[in-house]
């Protein structure tokens, strides 16, 4: 160990701060290049913004707090494409906002889960988890079927988007109340997990 090494050791301070330079430059190269790549600001080839009553049952997703303990990424760890499918890719989830990536599990990873189940099963197990999976210490949501979709809030909400740079046409937006309407949370909460990972690579 040289002298100058022992001098940064033992002051606390310096360390703290020369621990900070070096994280933040560590930080820097990995993310600045990402920012440039294509393959991570580029959506895969089909993946396109929600269309209406997904975007709105992905709002509900976040609204009642489903990442708490629900992550959508799969990581590139053989156990994980074995039990999930292919890993997560950044170009699936451009038109996140925000992403719902995260690390908590409490409940399985959802990235995947579209096409799983049947539509019937969705709507029961949100319902309620326990008629379906007895051990579920998920909680129920039983108010998403009683709940009706705001189609001008769902309008509001692709404008919004569109500004951010999303490429929804005015057209789709003046479409998106007649396509919500008569449609409740439940309806909308089931086709976004049914539309989760559906332009993923096929296979592990
Ligand atoms: C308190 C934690 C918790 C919250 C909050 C939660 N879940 Fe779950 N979820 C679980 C657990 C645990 C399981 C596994 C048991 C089961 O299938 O019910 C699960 C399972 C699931 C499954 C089946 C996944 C599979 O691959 O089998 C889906 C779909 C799902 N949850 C959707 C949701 C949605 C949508 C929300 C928000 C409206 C939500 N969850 C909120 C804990 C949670």
């Amino acid at each position: 160990m040289s002298l100058g090494h022992e001098k940064i050791e033992k002051n606390i301070g310096l360390l703290a701060v020369l621990v900070a330079v070096a994280v933040s430059l560590g930080g820097l190269a990995e993310i600045v290049p990402l920012m440039y790549q294509a393959e991570a600001i580029e959506p895969l080839p089909g993946v396109k913004p929600y269309p209406p009553l997904q975007l709105a049952g992905r709002d509900v997703y976040v609204r009642e707090g489903c990442y708490n303990c629900h992550s959508q990424m799969v990581r590139t760890l053989r156990f994980e494409t074995e039990r999930y499918g292919h890993y997560s890719l950044a170009g699936e989830s451009v038109y996140d906002r925000p992403f719902q990536w995260g690390s908590k599990r409490t409940g399985p990873d959802l990235a995947r889960v579209g096409g799983r189940y049947s539509d019937d099963w969705h709507r029961v197990h949100l319902a309620d988890p326990r008629a379906v999976v007895p051990e579920s210490n998920m909680p129920a949501f039983p108010w998403l079927l009683e709940t009706p979709v705001d189609g001008s809030q769902v309008a509001d909400r692709m404008k919004a988007l569109q500004r951010l740079g999303d490429p929804y046409t005015d057209a789709q937006i003046a479409k998106a109340p007649g396509e919500v309407a008569g449609k409740n949370e439940l309806d909308a909460v089931v086709a976004y997990l049914q539309g989760l990972g559906k332009h993923a690579p096929k296979g592990g």
